[in-house]
């Protein structure tokens, strides 16, 4: 899908996204638990309405993007909510051109079944985090239940057309060829999961 259809699908979703930014949700937990030792200066990929803002706890910067300019309205107001430095900025992550090694920890939360080219994406993290830097994912993809799996596989190619997110990404395969794994943990059928990583190099 292009990104500007792409960019326009989430920014129909954004009010509900926002609407859902500071309540305690199902998957709260699981992102304080990722985050919890994220420090540095950061970048958040695809950051939507800055759910993730509040549950920083050591930063020196936040760099916060995101292509919809309803989830990067949102998340200008969220920014200000925070007592450190965030910068929120849209742009499409495929076409971002940070430098090598930019930054201490990057983020990414519910983003890696819209990219394109999650490949590059994830290659691009790695070239932008310093060598022993973190990189930590809250990702979902296909399930680790035979039933589930299939039927994800059956609803992808409609639903990826109507809410620009693909059901059915192997996503720790994806993170595999790119990325150092440290440790993962799967939730829900092996849905969701949490994925500590760092770059090869
Ligand atoms: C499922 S939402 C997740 C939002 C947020 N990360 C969270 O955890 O609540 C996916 C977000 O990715 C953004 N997004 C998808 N593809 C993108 C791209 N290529 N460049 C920038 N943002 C993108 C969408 O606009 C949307 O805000």
């Amino acid at each position: 899908m292009n990104p500007t259809k792409q960019a326009k699908i989430f920014d129909k979703h954004a009010k509900l996204y926002e609407k859902r930014r500071n309540k305690i949700t199902i998957d709260t937990k699981l992102r304080k638990k990722l985050l919890a030792n994220a420090s540095g200066n950061i970048l958040e990929v695809s950051a939507g309405t800055g759910t993730n803002f509040p549950l920083y706890r050591n930063v020196t910067s936040l760099t916060a993007v995101d292509f919809s300019p309803e989830m990067v309205r949102y998340a200008k107001g969220a920014a200000q909510e925070v007592s450190y430095d965030c910068t929120v900025i849209q742009e499409d992550v495929e076409e971002l051109m940070f430098q090598e090694n930019q930054f201490d920890t990057i983020v990414s939360t519910l983003s890696m079944c819209s990219y394109p080219n999650p490949d590059f994406v994830l290659g691009q993290m790695s070239r932008w985090c310093k060598p022993g830097g973190q990189i930590l994912l809250f990702e979902h993809g296909i399930s680790s239940n035979k039933v589930a799996a299939r039927l994800q596989e059956k609803l992808d190619p409609l639903l990826s057309e109507r809410i620009g997110c693909h059901l059915d990404r192997d996503i720790i395969k994806l993170v595999n060829n790119k990325l150092k794994v440290t440790k993962v943990e799967s939730h829900l059928m092996g849905t969701f999961h949490l994925i500590w990583a760092t770059p090869y190099k």
